[in-house]
């Protein structure tokens, strides 16, 4: 038995959450969606935002020098990572910092460069911008070096550069395939941004919580040429499951690309939230060991998850994500249809997200969320095996 900080709740206690992941169905079925961890959070971060409550200290966000230096250490501690804290922004949320900044480097009917499957917030993203979706798939690739099953293609998106697009919308490390994007993938893509004039904007939201056996490289970190082309947006909200509080960070790496940040509306540092801007400060400062043990659990999952594929439902494709909690399940050999989400919930009681969410190419997936007790994933795999 673990003895640690982190003491995950029981079924029971879960479904009185009154978050998303815990709403969206009856309570028949087991949800296993949404990436949010069913994790308690830090003590830290609970007695700041206990201590703010507390003292009715919850009005807007003003000047928060304490988000550009915890954030600057942190990134120093785990990646070795240089960030001058003046050039750390707060917005509102991931979401919003993208759709801000595709407002300043692009103008409607622009082309915006993405890998699917992806997250399926880009695809929102870049509609509420107006944009042109230039999608280039990864490819299936059992051959993949980094183990996960999916490849870049490489000749594709070299293409896609000389076409004239403004900005590669990255995810890195990426959801729903956990890959970690390696130093040579990553000097690719700067030099191609470089050579064609591109703006790379690195979503970096599940880089905290990276797995030890590939290191997470921040963009931002390689020098001189990606500071000239990127801008990263992170947050507290994945690594230490605070989504609901709605604060995250924008970090540009030269004076030029800093400046044209000052063209961002003032209103996406106002409209973060207090409670999330000091409770982000906190995980940055405070909680190191809380989100080292909260990787162990995970990489306790992500094998047991393997374990439980290889005894149960074997037909099911599976890979170690190197990052984070999501896991991609290849349900094709299951004959479920192009929707197996939709399938697993009527016949297993057992909600993923579905695969074609994330794009064309993931149909015949589903996005496991291994965030939570081996029982209630053990619980899951077993409902799947016994409805087949
Ligand atoms: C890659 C990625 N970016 C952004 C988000 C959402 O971030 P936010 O809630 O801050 O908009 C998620 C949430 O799952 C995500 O996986």
């Amino acid at each position: 038995m673990r003895e640690g900080q982190i003491k995950i709740p029981s079924l029971s206690d879960l479904q009185t959450h009154r978050s998303e992941k815990w709403r969206s169905f009856p309570q028949e079925i087991l949800p296993l969606p949404v990436a949010e961890m069913d994790f308690p959070v830090a003590e830290p971060i609970r007695q700041v935002l206990t201590e703010m409550v507390n003292a009715s200290d919850l009005g807007y966000l003003g000047p928060i020098p304490e988000m550009g230096i915890s954030f600057s250490g942190f990134a120093n501690r785990r990646w070795n990572w240089l960030v001058n804290p003046d050039y750390v922004r707060v917005a509102t949320d991931v979401g919003v910092a993208v759709v801000e900044l595709l407002r300043i480097f692009t103008k409607p009917g622009d082309k915006v460069l993405f890998s699917s499957p992806v997250y399926q917030n880009f695809y929102t993203w870049m509609r509420e911008t107006q944009v042109e979706m230039i999608d280039v798939p990864f490819k299936v690739d059992p051959e993949s070096t980094d183990g996960t099953g999916w490849s870049h293609d490489w000749n594709a998106i070299e293409a896609a550069y000389r076409s004239g697009i403004s900005v590669h919308l990255l995810c890195s490390p990426h959801n729903p395939l956990g890959k970690v994007y390696t130093r040579e993938k990553l000097l690719r893509i700067i030099a191609l941004a470089e050579e064609y004039n591109v703006v790379v904007i690195s979503d970096e939201i599940h880089a905290p919580l990276t797995f030890k056996e590939s290191p997470f490289i921040p963009f931002l970190s390689l020098g001189e040429d990606a500071a000239k082309v990127g801008v990263t947006v992170t947050a507290s909200s994945k690594g230490w499951n605070i989504a609901g509080l709605k604060c995250a960070i924008i970090i540009s790496q030269s004076e030029k690309m800093h400046e044209k940040l000052n063209e961002l509306p003032p209103a996406l540092h106002y409209r973060a939230s207090l409670l999330g801007a000091f409770a982000t400060v906190t995980a940055f400062e405070k909680c190191d060991d809380w989100l080292d043990e909260a990787i162990e659990i995970l990489d306790q999952n992500r094998n047991l998850i393997a374990n439980l594929i290889s005894l149960r439902i074997p037909a099911v494709g599976y890979h170690l994500p190197h990052a984070s909690y999501l896991a991609w399940l290849d349900m094709s050999e299951l004959n479920l249809g192009y929707d197996p989400g939709l399938a697993l919930v009527e016949r297993a009681k057992v909600a993923f997200n579905s695969g074609h969410i994330y794009g064309e190419v993931g149909r015949n997936h589903v996005r496991f969320n291994f965030a939570t007790s081996p029982v209630i994933i053990t619980e899951a795999i077993e409902r799947i095996a016994r409805a087949l």
